[in-house]
């Protein structure tokens, strides 16, 4: 099958690669795409927010599967575009992708199917707003309703700070006709989870769970980025809790949608909060993370291809994939000055050494440890045949191995052998599970 992945970024080059191993696909088209991509899939120039441009291209070329990563197309309504022309997409449709695109229509959701959350309210007005903010004791979050390129969410020491969150986004209007509905929780305390479910409408099979590092700064200090690095499984979590968000998230959750009447299909992502015994869901998404993305197509067995079509047509079925017991990490090299201002347009060097066919010592070594490594493009440019950095997350380097440990010592020893001005990236990715000590489970046919 002709196959088009929309967006630029590491998980669309993770889709990619592993969409380009699917023994069903014989074309891989990927829109706009970067210098990753391009080694692997024809580069459309058409952005992930020309929707109508998008599927008069997926008409022309007559493809078969389209296959989107970011949420914005889908909050915008690609899926319901693609679909009126009797074009194939894997991905919810516009009101489906609301899970994402309003956090107060995702609450409505959770409350209607019992899903475990944080207290909280959602409010139009800052007046009102303000009054609850006045009357509560403990700590709060403040999030703006709609998409904010993740700098919506205020998480607040105080109560003066979420005032100050309230009056940004509702009298100073920071995030636009995103901060008009403002969505004020609790804080909860816990470790952080990514949760990948694979959704046909009626059915969800697990992809597994994933951890994501958001902080800039190891040990998670500093800004939010959009993910620092990752790594799956989660050996401190294993099976049990796998099958109690099946339980008490993603199958409740999408009973929902469809009794609504808007069946969701695609991946649905529960972030999600841990401790202890409490098990409380943050936000949903409605598409691959990212980071996330490269470990998940790292432990991916299958041909994808047939896999989210099947997802894409509604008949998901338990042999369509399978995820491997072998564990994955991500660590990404970002631009010196990211998440706030960084410099573009400089070198990048040593891929080479990792790539090209000349057999280095740490190939040979990885060879020998049967290590996988791959190394996703994020921000990347070509100049005059010279890789250039061009975005806050330049690289996702990303490695497979029979124990975690090794996956993550293999990313680390790639990513230093990369160079770039200004290079940054975390050295803890993963450290919380290495010190837990423990192995993750084995054999499972699905998930982690
Ligand atoms: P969201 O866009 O809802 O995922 O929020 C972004 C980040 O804010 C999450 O990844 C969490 O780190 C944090 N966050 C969101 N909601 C809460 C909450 N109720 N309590 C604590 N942290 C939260
Ligand atoms: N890594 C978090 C996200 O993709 O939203």
């Amino acid at each position: 099958m002709k196959v088009l992945v929309v967006g630029k970024g590491g998980r669309e080059h993770a889709l990619c690669w592993r969409l380009a191993q699917s023994p069903s696909v014989s074309e891989l088209f990927c829109a706009e795409g970067n210098p990753g991509t391009a080694q692997i899939a024809a580069t459309v120039p058409i952005a992930a927010g020309e929707i109508e441009g998008l599927r008069c291209f997926a008409q022309q070329e007559r493809i078969d599967l389209c296959v989107v990563g970011p949420e914005q197309p889908l909050v915008d309504g690609i899926v319901d575009e693609f679909e009126r022309y009797g074009l194939r997409i894997f991905g919810p449709s516009k009101a489906a992708a609301t899970l994402e695109g309003s956090k107060s229509f995702a609450r409505l959701v959770m409350r209607q199917a019992g899903v475990p959350m944080a207290e909280g309210e959602s409010f139009d007005d800052s007046a009102a707003a303000r009054d609850y903010v006045l009357a509560r004791r403990t700590a709060l979050v403040v999030k703006a309703d709609g998409l904010a390129m993740g700098k919506g969410v205020a998480i607040c020491e105080d109560r003066e700070q979420a005032l100050d969150a309230v009056a940004r986004a509702m009298d100073e209007h920071r995030f636009g006709a995103a901060g008009s509905r403002l969505v004020i929780e609790e804080r909860l305390k816990g470790e952080e989870l990514s949760f990948f479910a694979l959704c046909d409408g009626e059915r969800a099979l697990p992809l597994g769970i994933v951890q994501d590092h958001k902080a800039i700064y190891d040990g998670d200090h500093g800004p939010n980025t959009g993910g620092m690095g990752a790594y799956s499984p989660v050996p401190q979590f294993g099976r049990d809790l796998e099958d109690r968000v099946m339980r008490e998230v993603i199958n409740p959750t999408l009973a929902a949608m469809s009794e609504r009447g808007t069946p969701f299909r695609g991946v649905l992502f529960a972030g999600l909060m841990v401790s202890g015994e409490r098990l409380n869901v943050l936000e949903f998404n409605v598409r691959f993370g990212d980071p996330e993305c490269e470990s998940l197509m790292m432990r991916f067995e299958g041909d994808l291809a047939e896999t989210l079509l099947q997802v894409a047509e509604g008949r998901l079925t338990e042999r369509s994939f399978g995820i491997s017991p072998r564990s994955a990490a991500t660590v990404v090299l970002t631009s010196g000055g990211y998440p706030d201002k960084y410099r573009t347009g400089l070198p990048i060097r040593g891929l080479e050494r990792i790539e090209g066919s000349d057999p280095s010592a740490a190939k040979v070594g990885w060879a020998l440890k049967r290590v996988r490594l791959k190394i996703f493009h994020a921000g990347t440019a070509l100049a005059g045949g010279q890789l250039l950095t061009a975005g806050g997350r330049v690289l996702a380097v990303t490695a497979g191995a029979a124990e975690l440990h090794d996956a993550i010592a293999t990313a680390y020893e790639a990513a230093d052998m990369i160079e770039f001005e200004g290079k940054h990236l975390r050295r803890d990715i993963g450290r919380r599970a290495l010190q837990c000590g423990v192995q993750p489970v084995t054999g499972a046919a699905h998930g982690s």
